[in-house]
């Protein structure tokens, strides 16, 4: 009886409806959501995206960790350097001892770099899996050394022949990351290194950065320890080399001798010219040198690269703290190209020329044209010589 009184009262039996109503939602709301957790659990498990995903939340303070590495290496110079004199007593200049480890891992911490990756799914690929067995993680770095130039001198010769060493890796292509794209940073930079293993180096090669303003400076900011490799040849080969490689890729291309001086005379030579402006080396080694200790550069001969190529190659060892591992067995000068050409392996195994592009016959110059070069570049070659301690007795 009382009950049927309080059905009778219609705004109760209202909410007892919606009671009933609000029970079922919440019931099948409960239901549906654990299906789904469940579901997504199993898909992480499946695809390994838990890897994908971990590393994703790290990386923000592997960004961290390197600005700060190198806030510490901008303060530790700016308080140790007189730039203004030149005199660059950089805290790291002890790099240039066979220590490349020990120097590199402490300017860039590994472990923190080794998580950049969504790169981690390249991470797990086969190749790298006997290396994760045996705890070793491969990752991306800042380079430790860059072959900065110059153009035309070797550079490319240079970065194929030490790159046989198992201890260096290199980006495959010119990146021209602090000439062309610096304000994309540092972590873009680094996306375009290889991987890398513990105790490897990290090689890049862009020819530009010698000649280019600004380059020093921000080499510098990235990491004051960087080693930089120069490759130097004799100016005057070196602006027809360069002269001749633009001419093949345009076909109504004035003669070297018409460029090379102003008013068709050889009186006057055009410096305003690359391939003449680019052969005056001491003018931009003066600006490198303004951030970075003379025993930080390495000075490659490019006529000797050419003739022995093992001395060079063991002198790039010596001065990156490497086991010398590329010796005279690797290479062989392939007479039909007319340049030393090298084996992959001591084994001998996989002969490789350098491509077509590298060796071009030059055209014949006048050689007035050539003696008028030489002389103008002697002053700029004796102070190049002076710079560096080296005579590479230019004619
Ligand atoms: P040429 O093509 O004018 O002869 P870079 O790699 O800096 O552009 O330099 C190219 C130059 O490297 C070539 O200039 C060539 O003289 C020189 N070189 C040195 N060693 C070489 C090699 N093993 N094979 C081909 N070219 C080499």
């Amino acid at each position: 009886m009382l009950i049927n009184i309080w059905f009778n009262n219609l705004s109760s039996r209202a909410l007892a409806i919606a009671l009933v109503l609000c029970v079922v939602v919440v019931y099948f709301s409960y239901s549906f959501n654990a299906c789904l957790f469940a579901s997504i659990s199993r898909t992480l498990q499946k695809s390994n995206l838990r890897n994908f995903l971990a590393p994703l939340t790290v990386t923000r303070t592997d960004n961290a960790t390197t600005t700060n590495n190198n806030n510490n290496n901008r303060n530790n110079n700016a308080s140790n350097n007189s730039r203004g004199s030149g005199n660059n007593t950089s805290t790291t200049s002890s790099s240039n001892n066979n220590t490349h480890n020990t120097n590199f891992s402490s300017n860039y911490n590994i472990n923190n770099i080794s998580v950049d990756s969504p790169l981690t799914g390249h991470d797990g690929a086969p190749k790298y899996q006997l290396l994760r067995q045996q705890g070793l993680r491969p990752s991306r770095h800042l380079p430790d050394t860059l072959i900065i130039g110059v153009k035309k001198s070797g550079t490319r010769a240079l970065l194929e022949f030490i790159r046989l060493h198992p201890d260096v890796r290199s980006a495959g292509s010119e990146v021209h990351f602090f000439d062309r794209h610096y304000q994309r940073g540092l972590r873009w930079y680094r996306h375009h290194m290889p991987y890398t293993i513990e105790g490897q180096i990290t090689m890049e090669k862009t020819p530009s950065y010698f000649v280019t303003k600004e380059v020093p400076q921000r080499v510098y900011h990235m990491n004051t320890a960087t080693k930089l490799l120069i490759v130097v040849r004799d100016p005057v080969t070196r602006a027809i080399s360069d002269y001749t490689q633009a001419a093949s890729k345009k076909t109504d291309m004035k003669r070297f001798e018409e460029l090379a001086f102003v008013n068709g005379s050889y009186s006057v030579v055009d410096t305003n010219w690359g391939p003449i402006k680019i052969g005056v080396y001491a003018r931009y080694l003066e600006r490198w040198l303004l951030y970075f200790p003379l025993s930080q550069l390495l000075f490659i001969s490019g006529e000797r690269l050419i003739i022995d190529p093992a001395y060079e190659i063991g002198r790039v060892q010596d001065f990156l703290g490497l086991k010398r591992v590329v010796t005279e067995k690797h290479f062989y000068f392939n007479a039909t190209k007319g340049f030393p050409c090298l084996f992959k392996s001591e084994a001998r195994s996989t002969p490789h020329c350098l491509g077509k592009t590298k060796g071009r016959n030059h055209p014949h110059i006048d050689t007035n044209a050539i003696e008028r070069l030489r002389e103008f570049y002697r002053p700029f070659n004796n102070k190049f010589y002076q710079l560096t301690g080296i005579n590479f007795a230019w004619p």
